[in-house]
């Protein structure tokens, strides 16, 4: 981590701030022998599965992986970067924080950021000032369902069309003019002339989950006047797309069964809202990008995607669901009709109405499959046939024998192939995807692995990890090679030179050296690991992360000298040859001792 702040002073400011003190005000801890539990403040839960240790001065979570210290708690919790959770820690315990020299710029960023929220929320508030003297404005949402009780809840304002009632409106504020142009709210013309970016425009606050206003959303009240339906805010020091999420503020207040529905637009959130579906967020303008899944997956369990039903949205929705199955949560699909969007379908059927339907919410395999029946004919051979073959395709990710057999019932039902023959094409093209054990592991020319790392393997690894961590003297012997990812190996050395000056490792200090949260949840994770590891379990594991490396090698070898052969190079066969007969000689010794 980059921060002008001495690693003595962070330190200090750790050491004052006892983590099981500092987690009390967010949770309810109780005492369970030496450490002390709760429920995730991180990932919904019903079971008390987050450990907080006094000892050690680290909190995990066995259910979601979440770990650290107290200075990543606090940046969790109030989603602070690193030194704004310093400078939070430190407040909360008196500790005067100085102002380098080289902190200068930081601490500049740190203000002028303090003053574009200021900015946002004086905007905001002239703009809900200017909706409620707006007879047209405030018949335009009336009109569209929303009452005045949810336009004050979402601070729904107006813009007018003059050209710059905001720009003024912020200059008797006493903002300049950088400030107004950072914001992206004031724009200049070419002859320098500022002006405001919303003009006649229904404005939307967008609001992060610490209830700051970041940034704007405005609708154009007559489509195709004045350019596009929606305008956004630009991106600014305070407000990224890709990671904001509408209404998200909101939304985690109202998912008391962990989970949450995904819409397009605005106007479905306020929609929604209005008829009391509350737990709903949606993407700003741009499609759900990775880091919006990795930001549900703290708050959800469960998302339903609910976008519009014409064609762009169903694109949108594959796309979202492609990304949402690679986190925790569970997806299923609204699969809405073709000319609805959530704002319609609710407006038309109500709460209820709503509800029914999202009782009949599809799973991820049913919404793939339904695609597919759309695009074929299914009353032709041919239809039915290439339905057949591509739902097998789709089949394939499903990972229980009970849910192959329960959908190869629903294919064989569509298409009249007998389901026993479904399900063993299913099973036989699973079992392709993963070989043998022994073609598990490859290793690179430079004997790095590659390819996937087998469960034993892994678990060795860990272990072998865990031993290192502490009995820190082994590191210097450790075969680094065995190794599976740079970042074990990163830790390893990380450690071993900080023993060589530090005697004892402080696992705070050799925290501070990872950025990736990633990286610090794994740590944490083999620091808070409670079984115990002997050196007999560190040499077991050495030997089977040994034979397993051999082995793949030894797979390499072959497929090479296949190879070789086959294009007649005769001296590398040799040479290939001799290598596998070392290692095989190599491996029968070890296997004596
Ligand atoms: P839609 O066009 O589906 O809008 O765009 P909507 O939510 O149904 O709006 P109404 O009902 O016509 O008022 C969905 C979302 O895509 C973004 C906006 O975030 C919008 O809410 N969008 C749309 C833009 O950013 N720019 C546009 O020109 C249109
Ligand atoms: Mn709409």
């Amino acid at each position: 981590m980059t921060t002008y702040y001495s690693e003595e002073l962070i330190q200090s400011v750790i050491e004052a701030n006892d983590i099981v003190d500092v987690a009390s005000g967010y949770m309810t801890l109780k005492r369970v022998g030496n450490s002390f539990k709760g429920k995730c403040p991180f990932h919904n839960e019903k079971t008390a599965s987050f450990t907080v240790s006094r000892e050690k001065q680290l909190y995990h979570c066995f259910g979601c992986g979440a770990g650290g210290n107290v200075i990543t708690f606090i940046m969790e919790m109030e989603k602070l970067p690193f030194v704004d959770a310093l400078k939070f820690l430190a407040a909360r315990v008196n500790i005067v924080l100085p102002e380098k020299q080289n902190a200068q710029e930081d601490h500049l960023a740190y203000e002028t950021k303090k003053r574009l929220y200021e900015l946002h929320r004086e905007s905001a508030n002239y703009y809900y000032k200017i909706l409620k003297t707006n007879r047209p404005a405030l018949e335009y949402l009336i009109k569209r369902g929303i009452s005045q009780e949810t336009i004050r809840e979402f601070g729904l304002g107006y813009a007018t069309e003059e050209w710059s009632r905001l720009t003024d409106f912020l200059k008797t504020k006493g903002f300049s003019a950088e400030e107004m142009l950072d914001s992206g709210l004031v724009l200049a013309s070419e002859n320098k002339r500022h002006y405001d970016r919303f003009r006649s425009r229904i404005m939307f606050p967008i609001v992060n989950p610490r209830g700051q206003i970041v940034g704007f959303g405005g609708r154009l009240m007559a489509n195709g006047t004045n350019g596009p339906k929606y305008l956004n805010s630009p991106e600014t020091p305070i407000f990224s797309k890709s990671y904001e999420l509408y209404n998200l503020n909101r939304c985690k207040n109202f998912m008391e069964d962990g989970r949450l529905f995904i819409v397009e637009g605005y106007m479905d959130v306020i929609s929604l809202y209005e008829k009391g579906i509350k737990n709903t967020v949606a993407a700003l303008g741009t499609a759900f990008t990775p880091f919006h899944g990795k930001i549900l997956e703290r708050y959800a369990s469960e998302v339903i995607i609910a976008f519009d039903g014409d064609s762009a949205g169903i694109s949108a929705t594959e796309k979202a669901m492609n990304i949402l199955k690679k986190t925790s949560l569970n997806v299923k699909i609204l699969n809405l009709p073709v000319n609805e969007d959530p704002d319609s379908f609710v407006q038309k059927y109500g709460n209820e109405g709503f509800n029914n339907f999202v009782s009949k919410a599809l799973t991820i395999v049913e919404y793939e499959l339904e695609l597919l029946k759309r695009n074929n004919d299914l009353t032709q051979t041919d239809g039915r046939l290439r339905y057949g073959n591509e739902a097998i395709k789709i089949l394939k990710q499903l990972e229980t024998s009970v849910e192959i057999d329960y959908y190869s019932k629903m294919v064989a039902r569509e298409t009249g192939i007998n389901q026993e023959v479904i399900r063993r094409e299913v099973i036989r093209s699973k079992t392709k995807q993963s070989a043998n054990p022994g073609q598990l592991i490859e290793v690179d020319q430079k004997g790095t692995f590659t390819q996937k790392i087998p469960k034993a393997y892994q678990k060795a690894q860990e272990l072998a990890i865990r031993y290192c961590l502490i009995t820190p003297e082994m590191i210097d012997g450790f075969p680094m090679d065995y190794l599976t990812e740079q970042f074990y190996k990163d830790l390893l050395l990380t450690i071993s030179e900080r023993i060589k000056t530090d005697r004892k490792i402080d696992i705070n200090q050799v925290m501070s050296h990872f950025d990736e949260s990633e990286e610090v949840q794994k740590i944490v994770e083999f620091m808070m690991n409670e079984e115990e590891v002997s050196r007999l379990d560190y040499q077991d594991a050495l030997e089977i992360m040994n034979r397993f490396y051999n082995e793949a090698q030894l797979d390499k070898i072959s497929e090479q000298i296949k190879r070789e052969s086959t294009n007649g190079n005769d001296e590398a066969v040799a040479r290939l040859t001799n290598q596998f007969i070392e290692i095989k000689k190599m491996m029968k010794e070890n296997g004596r001792h």
